[in-house]
């Protein structure tokens, strides 16, 4: 995985036909995906379950462009090499996971992956000037966890500002999750942001027997993110 700084386009598959994962993956591959957001969830980080490390490592061989593991689990240390063993490029853990973020970072990286940190929209920034070494991603929540289809949150937009600046040249990606649109992407990409994440803005409308939808979705999304980076 090469660092750039480009918007890139990551389409959560908890907005896919759960029973058919496989083809959905290779529809928005085809139709201009970046990376793969998996979005797990264990019912008690976060008030919802979606699947683990078999499900990951099942539809991992689909997957040719970056898979990105978000975690919306605690206790996470434990999980961390299965996620890895299952093929993850990027794993993302919370902050709020646990007091010791700092070793969870350290073991991603250790077991070979992208270590990201995930921030929930309540969570400040103070403590990632000690992490910054640590990091190769930032997530910042725009939704609070566990659901897709959630209305964006406004306030986080001044949260990226502060974090694209104390990032400086380090290649650390600045990832956005919930709520992304073409009306919303723009503000993040002109805050800082180049990962966009969007589960519902790109499935809408589309199936594997019409994916075009998903390409017209995704190119929405670019296309305004994009403008926006011009504009700076
Ligand atoms: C929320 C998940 C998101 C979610 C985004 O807990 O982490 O990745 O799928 O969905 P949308 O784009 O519909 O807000
Ligand atoms: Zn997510």
């Amino acid at each position: 995985m090469s660092f750039d700084r480009s918007i890139k386009i990551a389409p959560s598959i908890l907005s896919a036909d759960f029973a058919d994962f496989g083809r959905e993956i290779q529809a928005i591959e085809a139709q201009g995906a970046d990376w793969v957001h998996v979005d797990v969830m264990d019912g008690h980080f976060v008030p919802n379950l979606t699947f683990g490390p078999p499900l990951c490592k099942a539809i991992r061989p689909h997957i040719k462009t970056v898979m990105d593991v978000h975690l919306m689990i605690s206790p996470v240390d434990q999980y961390i090499d299965a996620y890895a063993e299952a093929g993850a490029d990027v794993i993302t853990a919370h902050l709020e996971a646990g007091p010791h973020i700092h070793r969870t970072l350290q073991a991603i990286r250790g077991a070979g992956c992208k270590a990201g940190l995930a921030l929930n929209p309540g969570t400040g920034i103070e403590q990632i000037d000690y992490l910054l070494d640590q990091l190769d991603l930032i997530c910042v929540m725009t939704v609070n966890p566990g659901f897709g289809g959630q209305k964006f949150i406004h306030s986080q937009i001044d949260k990226v500002r502060k974090l694209r600046a104390m990032i400086g040249d380090r290649p650390i990606h600045i990832e956005i999750d919930g709520g992304i649109t073409p009306e919303t992407a723009p503000l993040m990409a002109a805050a800082g942001a180049d990962v966009l994440v969007a589960g519902s803005a790109v499935f809408k409308g589309g199936s594997v027997t019409n994916p075009d939808v998903y390409g017209r979705n995704i190119t929405a999304i670019r296309t305004a993110a994009e403008a926006a980076r011009v504009k700076e």
